[in-house]
């Protein structure tokens, strides 16, 4: 076989797999709630200030391999202004080449084989490849309905002394649920002193519903033990840049930093300079994300009450979790859906073992479309009750 072992062993990406995929239906139109991204545009002053500087030479060649100084500033800012946190922005910020590939190789950067990585289950996709790679071993990170927040004291302590990195994310995808500073407060306390480091993917981070966002970065200390993890992707509608950056611990935004300069030879500087336009002038549209989610959330979530349809609250992010009926795993549902509605979700599995019953639905729509979604679920009602 051409693949090496360690390649083989990992299982295909689901959402690489499915993502472009025709998808066969039933009569009706489909309704496609399985996209993971906002469904708006890039602002135009973004895309202005990026066609702009696509003219400008020195952004033609290689840039310095760590970013720009006025990248690096926006970051700065845009963290004291949000988060209150400062940030040195020589030793505490790092630059991606979009988050997923930071967060896929931060195992390689910090973790040796065998040691233990905690992965929220359920939890985002990706994070186990980046285990994976690094031969370290993927440990489960229960979350709980209905708060899916993680119980470090259920966790054996003999797993937590040879934990060397946990991946902790809110608002969380798939589940919706948010965290408090508290919560924040806690881990940092609990891991203070230790080997264990955290790494927050905060790639939903302007999409909170009842309160704002707390950044990981905000508790006390926390800079001894943890990495934020921010994507431009979703509050800006810039999935397709492929931008962001990690914040915090020195040491491992040092490693980072050191593998990207074996692995990439600068950010493109156009895309800096629209990154960088974004963090600086776009806080409102943040807000207005945020708005527009909510609102989506309050309609969809009451259809789904008034017919006794049971799911999971959704707090932030753009994903509600919806248990299945009985008789049926995520998978069967997502078939059912597609067959009887012609709705597309995405089943839980994929997410970890503790998804097996449930189905990821994007609200990533119109609101027309997201009412007929709504109205074809409401008809699906029997089927719970
Ligand atoms: C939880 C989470 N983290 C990270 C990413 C990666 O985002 P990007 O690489 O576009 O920054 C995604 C994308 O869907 C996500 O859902």
């Amino acid at each position: 076989m051409v693949m090496s072992d360690r390649l083989s062993q990992i299982p295909d990406s689901y959402f690489g797999k499915t993502m472009g995929q025709k998808v066969e239906h039933g009569p009706l139109p489909l309704i496609n709630m399985a996209v993971g991204i906002p469904d708006g545009a890039t602002p135009n002053g973004i895309l202005e200030c990026f066609s702009k500087a696509l003219h400008i030479p020195e952004n033609q060649k290689y840039v310095a391999f760590h970013g720009k100084d006025s990248f690096k500033q926006a970051i700065v800012d845009f963290y004291q202004r949000q988060y209150q946190v400062e940030l040195d922005k020589e030793d505490e910020v790092c630059i991606l080449y979009g988050t997923k590939n930071g967060l896929v190789n931060l195992p390689q950067c910090i973790v040796n084989p065998d040691e233990y990585v905690l992965l929220p289950n359920p939890g985002y996709t990706d994070y186990l490849a980046g285990v994976k790679l690094a031969d370290a071993i993927p440990k489960p990170l229960a979350l709980n309905s209905p708060d899916y927040l993680p119980e470090w004291d259920k966790i054996e302590q003999s797993v937590l002394d040879n934990t060397k990195l946990i991946y902790l994310t809110y608002p969380n995808n798939p589940t919706g649920s948010v965290a408090t500073s508290d919560v924040f407060d806690e881990a940092i306390q609990r891991f203070n002193g230790t080997k264990t480091k955290i790494v927050h993917d905060f790639a939903y981070s302007a999409f909170g519903f009842d309160q704002k966002n707390p950044s990981i970065l905000q508790a006390p200390n926390s800079k001894n033990v943890a990495i934020e993890v921010f994507s431009l992707s979703k509050g800006y509608n810039m999935s397709g840049f492929r931008v962001g950056f990690a914040v915090g611990n020195k040491d491992v935004i040092q490693a980072l930093k050191k593998f990207q300069t074996h692995t990439h030879a600068g950010m493109f500087g156009a895309l800096q300079d629209a990154a960088t336009y974004a963090l600086n002038h776009y806080d409102t549209f943040l807000e207005e994300q945020s708005d527009t989610f909510k609102r989506r959330r309050d309609v969809f979530e009451a259809k789904l009450s008034d017919k006794n349809i049971p799911f999971e609250p959704m707090k932030g992010g753009i994903f509600l979790w919806l248990a299945t009926p009985k008789g049926y795993d995520g998978e069967a549902f997502v078939e059912y859906l597609l067959a009887e509605k012609s709705i597309l979700a995405a089943p839980g599995i994929p997410f970890g073992d503790r998804g097996r019953n449930y189905v990821r639905i994007s609200l990533a729509l119109d609101d027309e479309q997201l009412l007929e979604a709504a109205n074809r679920l409401q008809s699906l009602s029997y089927l719970y009750n």
